[in-house]
């Protein structure tokens, strides 16, 4: 491998070092490029620039890998609890029993929230999308803890990072009840992460609601494969905000914000409504292709292409297999999955697909489970916030200990020059 690389700029010879990660993957390193030459580098959407080195989350998208800290994706959706995982992304390491046992009772100990949040909440019109409402929350909470911008000791960051654990999903529930019409439920402690979640959006004061395990489980699975992706859009969003050093909560509620984009997690609810549409308009799924195929409808097939992936999402793998799981063990024939898998099977032989490398990403399939666990559709972005939160955390954790400067990209001027001043009334 070359330790540095030469670039030759109006003649001259410069070198710049190269960088390589521990699976692999090269980097030139040109932190020093304008000091040097004063050119800059261009890259659009940033798709071959390396905005961090990370501990965190390895992905190959050519040969469709995802590791978190070093374990394969599916080896932990398999196995794994998702605060086991929201533990490893966090603090680098898997919890033994007495850290899982006292990292689980804090969070649960946390999932209460200040009644005064709910004044703030009760301001939001019902039809409020639910991923506005908890990006608003999120927030919000800094403003309930004060004493988050003096003290950064890593007890304190500790604290913070359970209150958001815990606090999280007790919060997107409360838009679900609202639009229902019914009252919040609050937390029990005597339920795990995802056990309290579902009791949470299900049960009612007039009757006993059981959690189902199936549905329990499936929902582990899920969150685990949403918990961290490098260096997306919402995480850049969070690490870039953070780098100010915004605190932590204003650094998730921007990285909300960010997912909230049809192309990035609200593509989950984009998907669902395009399969229904496609359902409700008899189904046929090449007449859609064709749409997507034809650039000037403005159309994309929501779940489909990746950024990083140009071979397969393998989220999107094991979540057709869970969808195919859960549908059958709960007993239902949906439709909506059959639509599903022809749009696929027709996308696989389709040569605008097949030659752009657009195969089913992670949203696809994953709001078939989610709509079968009963989830409303406004809410499946949300479920990818849960998910991706412990991520976002992480990321959030390893920049404050890289200690990188602020995110400031810099730009090349197009605009107009040497303009003069003209007064309003002679313009
Ligand atoms: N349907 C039809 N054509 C597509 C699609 C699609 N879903 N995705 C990409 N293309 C075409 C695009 O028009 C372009 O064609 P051409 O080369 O002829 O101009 C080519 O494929 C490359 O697309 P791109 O937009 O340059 O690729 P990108 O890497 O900038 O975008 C993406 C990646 C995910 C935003 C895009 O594939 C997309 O819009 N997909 C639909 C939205 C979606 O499912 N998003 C979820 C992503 S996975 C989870 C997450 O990140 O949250």
């Amino acid at each position: 491998m070359e330790t540095s690389v030469k670039m030759i700029i109006e003649g001259k010879e410069y070198e710049f070092p190269v960088i390589e990660g521990t699976e692999s993957e090269k980097a030139i390193d040109i932190s020093n490029l304008r000091a040097k030459t004063g050119y800059i580098t261009i890259d659009e959407g940033f798709k071959n620039t390396g905005s961090t080195t990370s501990d965190i989350t390895f992905l190959d998208g050519e040969e469709g890998i995802l590791h978190y800290r070093g374990y394969d994706i599916e080896d932990l959706a398999e196995k794994a609890e998702f605060l086991e995982v929201a533990y490893l992304l966090i603090y680098g390491e898997l919890p033994t029993v007495d850290q899982y046992a006292h990292f689980t009772q804090e969070i649960k100990y946390r999932s209460l929230v200040n009644e005064d949040m709910r004044k703030i909440f009760d301001g939001f019109p019902v039809n409020a999308h639910p991923m506005g409402v908890m990006s608003s929350l999120v927030v919000a909470m800094a403003g309930f803890y004060p004493e988050l911008s003096k003290d950064l000791s890593p007890e304190a960051l500790d604290l913070h990072i359970r209150r958001l654990l815990g606090k999280f999903p007790t919060l997107a529930t409360w838009t679900y009840k609202k639009s229902q019409g019914h009252p919040p439920n609050y937390p029990k402690n005597k339920l795990d992460y995802c056990e309290n979640f579902l009791n949470m959006m299900f049960a009612l004061p007039v009757e006993e609601y059981t959690v189902d395990p199936v549905v329990a489980s499936a929902l582990n699975k899920l969150l685990i494969l949403h918990a961290d992706h490098e260096q997306n859009c919402s995480t850049s969003t969070v690490r870039l905000v953070g780098s100010s050093k915004a605190n932590l909560y204003s650094s998730i509620s921007a990285g909300i914000s960010a997912l909230w984009g049809p192309l990035h997690g609200g593509a989950n609810q984009e998907v669902l409504e395009m399969l229904e549409e496609i359902m409700n308009d008899g189904g046929d799924v090449q007449k859609y292709i064709e749409k997507a195929k034809d650039k000037n409808s403005g159309f994309r097939l929501f779940g489909f292409g990746h950024r990083v992936y140009k071979n397969f999402d393998p989220r999107a793998k094991i979540i057709k297999k869970a969808a195919d799981e859960v549908l059958e063990k709960l007993g239902i024939n949906d439709p909506i999955l059959e639509i599903a898998k022809g749009l696929e099977e027709a996308t696989l032989k389709d040569d605008y697909f097949v030659s752009r490398k657009l195969y089913p990403n992670v949203d696809f399939y994953s709001g078939i489970i989610y709509r079968a666990l009963g989830i409303p559709t406004n809410m499946f972005t949300v479920m990818f916030a849960i998910g991706r939160l412990p991520g976002w955390i992480a990321q959030w954790m390893e920049l404050k200990e890289q200690k990188q400067a602020i995110g400031r990209p810099r730009q090349i001027y197009t605009g107009p020059v040497g303009k003069k001043f003209v007064e309003i009334s002679k313009r």
